[in-house]
């Protein structure tokens, strides 16, 4: 990092930690800020940002009868996702980053980011922002700080992260934590960047304000750099909700599923069950809606923490039918970025029935020719703490054991509403060849599929074949692994129209997956896995027709040949990274297909 003329001493900062003063003092030589601020996450440090911002217009208030402390910030239009086309990792050799990653030379992304950088914070207060990603006692925890000019950052991070004094007292007695430089810059998207340096334990990110760009103890720590670190270590860093099930014995059992973005996870994290099922006492508790850090335990089995502290979820689509928890926790003291607003000032999304929008997300009167109110990505930010099905095993420092995980996707045509995997290896086949239609997650076009493999093509911070090769190595003596399952909610009739109910009916195939866990429920064995039978799925209450229920489990053999062999050029595509194991059972379920 270049270094120019420091405007702040040193001496004034409060910490005494070398490495991280001598950081952001070249930091802040470099960008030039007018005022350095540290962050320790009190309420009146909040309660200044949030004044700070209200008279700059970065937040409206919202409606304080109906939704107390909650703000509502209208984004850059051009600033609404995640940017994977400008989402590079700056490993030294390229084929560490993977055919998965945009690559730049870490000497290239420096000098192209320290050009941006230079200046770039003149007139502005840098924020100093320490956090943790775990409970702060966990040993699965691991600590960051980010350095942003945003104060819209600063207060997603407080929500997002356990942020300030406790955060930074762990980075003192560890002195170790991930870099992390953010900048909005002039949000122009021709200058906007994200870049990741693992073997720096480094993120510089420019000209963007969207959460997944920006919050970078998010995506870029929690995933691309945890999950290069967690390869190091022996652990795993992916994209999965984390939730508890508890049955009417009172038994609980943990399952982690990924899916990709806007695919479901934050609604399963905390589905309600339906009726009968909430008659018979079944209960639902979230740990965690995107990601997930995981180890063995002691015991052989894996043990699994939520690093973030709040939800960054969807909007558009959650009601008090689809998903009540969600709807409930948006209340109070909740950020909506890019969200509609009611006459009476009010948060608005597609997908509520009531309310009418006369805002839309862009400030404009709302006129539907101008497309939806709410942008399809537009989402909130609140505390896990505020959801009414968050468990204080959450704050397990050693994590809660998995009995499942579940991959999963969004297509609308082949893939069955469930089926199991084998083994372990058949297990990380399963996952690696996942697909899914894209969504507004990210920038790019919408509905295409792809292949996404654990939910992690945006997020990997390493070369794939790698990936699934550390996957695999969990598979060793003693080693008492979660069953896994693959779901997909989101297959379509001949009308258009979603077959399966999905949202607290899930909970009728989580059922049948932990069931199989016990070894008490029935299934067939098919080429691609284990599938229930109608009857094996309690369906009590539900209005689905018999033929519906038996597409959504039927395997299409000549649609599993194509997609086998779809698989099999995908992992071609990592050359002699792809793990022999892999590329074997590929083979071997697509001979059996035929
Ligand atoms: P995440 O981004 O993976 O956390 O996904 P969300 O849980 O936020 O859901 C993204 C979108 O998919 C929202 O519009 C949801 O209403 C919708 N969705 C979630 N679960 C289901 C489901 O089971 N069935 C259907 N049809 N839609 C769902
Ligand atoms: P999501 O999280 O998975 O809830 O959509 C944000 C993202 O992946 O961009
Ligand atoms: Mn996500
Ligand atoms: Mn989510």
């Amino acid at each position: 990092m270049r270094a120019s003329h420091f405007p702040f001493p040193s001496h004034a900062m409060p910490t005494q930690l070398a490495a991280l003063k001598q950081w952001v003092e070249s930091v802040a030589g470099l960008t030039q800020p007018q005022a350095i601020h540290w962050c320790d996450g009190s309420d009146a440090e909040n309660a200044k940002l949030i004044d700070l911002m209200l008279a700059t217009g970065d937040l409206i208030k919202l409606n304080e009868k109906t939704h107390p402390n909650c703000y509502l910030h209208r984004s850059s239009p051009s600033d609404v996702a995640r940017v994977e086309h400008l989402t590079f990792v700056c490993t030294s050799k390229e084929v560490d980053a993977g055919p998965n990653n945009h690559w730049m030379s870490p000497a290239d992304a420096h000098a192209k980011m320290d050009a941006l950088y230079a200046g770039c914070m003149r007139g502005r207060t840098m924020y100093v922002v320490p956090y943790c990603m775990g409970p702060i006692d966990s040993p699965l925890a691991r600590c960051g700080v980010e350095i942003t000019d945003s104060p819209y950052v600063v207060a997603n991070m407080r929500i997002m992260t356990r942020m300030g004094a406790p955060a930074l007292a762990r980075i003192e007695r560890e002195a170790n934590f991930v870099r992390g430089l953010h900048s909005i810059g002039d949000l122009n998207p021709d200058r906007r960047f994200i870049m990741h340096f693992p073997e720096e334990l480094a993120i510089q990110s420019f000209g963007s304000g969207y959460g997944g760009n920006a919050l970078l103890g998010k995506k870029c720590h929690a995933l691309r750099i945890a999950s290069y670190q967690a390869r190091n270590e022996g652990w795993l860093a992916e994209h999965m909700l984390i939730v508890g099930i508890e049955n009417p014995k009172g038994e609980t059992h943990y399952v982690a599923a990924a899916f990709p973005s806007a695919c479901g996870k934050t609604n399963l994290a905390m589905l309600i069950p339906p009726e009968g099922y909430r008659r018979d006492g079944w209960k639902v508790w979230t740990v965690g809606d995107d990601i997930c850090w995981m180890r063995p335990g002691s015991d052989g089995r894996l043990y699994a923490i939520n690093p973030e502290a709040g939800y960054f979820g969807v909007a558009p689509g959650t009601s008090a039918k689809t998903n009540p928890n969600a709807l409930a926790m948006l209340n109070k003291d909740a950020i909506f970025t890019n969200v509609g607003v009611t006459a009476d000032n009010q948060p608005w999304w597609e997908g509520l029935p009531e309310g009418v929008p006369v805002k839309d997300w862009q400030g404009r009167d709302y006129d539907k020719a101008n497309g939806p109110a709410a942008h399809p990505n537009s989402r909130f930010t609140v505390s896990a703490v505020n959801c009414p099905s968050y468990t204080a095993h959450a704050e397990d420092a050693q994590g809660v054991p998995l009995s499942a995980i579940v991959f999963g996707g969004r297509r609308e045509s082949l893939v069955p509403l469930v089926f199991e995997a084998r083994d372990w290896t058949h297990g990380v086949l399963v996952g690696a060849a996942m697909a899914s239609e894209t969504t507004a997650a990210a920038t790019g076009a919408v509905g295409v599929v792809r292949r996404d493999s654990m939910a992690m093509k945006p997020f990997a911070g390493y070369n794939f074949g790698d990936y699934f090769n550390h996957w695999l190595s969990f598979d060793k003596p003693g080693a008492k692994l979660p069953k896994v399952f693959h779901v997909n909610w989101f297959r379509k009739g001949s009308d258009g129209k979603f077959l399966w109910p999905g949202f607290g009916d899930n909970l009728r195939v989580l059922e049948w997956m932990l069931k199989r866990v016990g070894g008490d429920a029935g299934a067939v064995e098919t080429p691609i896995g284990h599938i229930p039978k109608a009857d094996d799925l309690n369906t009590a209450g539900l209005d689905l027709p018999a033929a519906v229920l038996d597409q959504l489990l039927a395997v299409d053999r000549a649609g599993w040949q194509a997609e086998m062999q779809a698989i099999g050029e995908y992992f071609a595509g990592y050359g002699e990274r792809t793990p022999a194991p892999l590329a074997a059972e590929q083979q071997r379920i697509a001979a059996s297909l035929s």
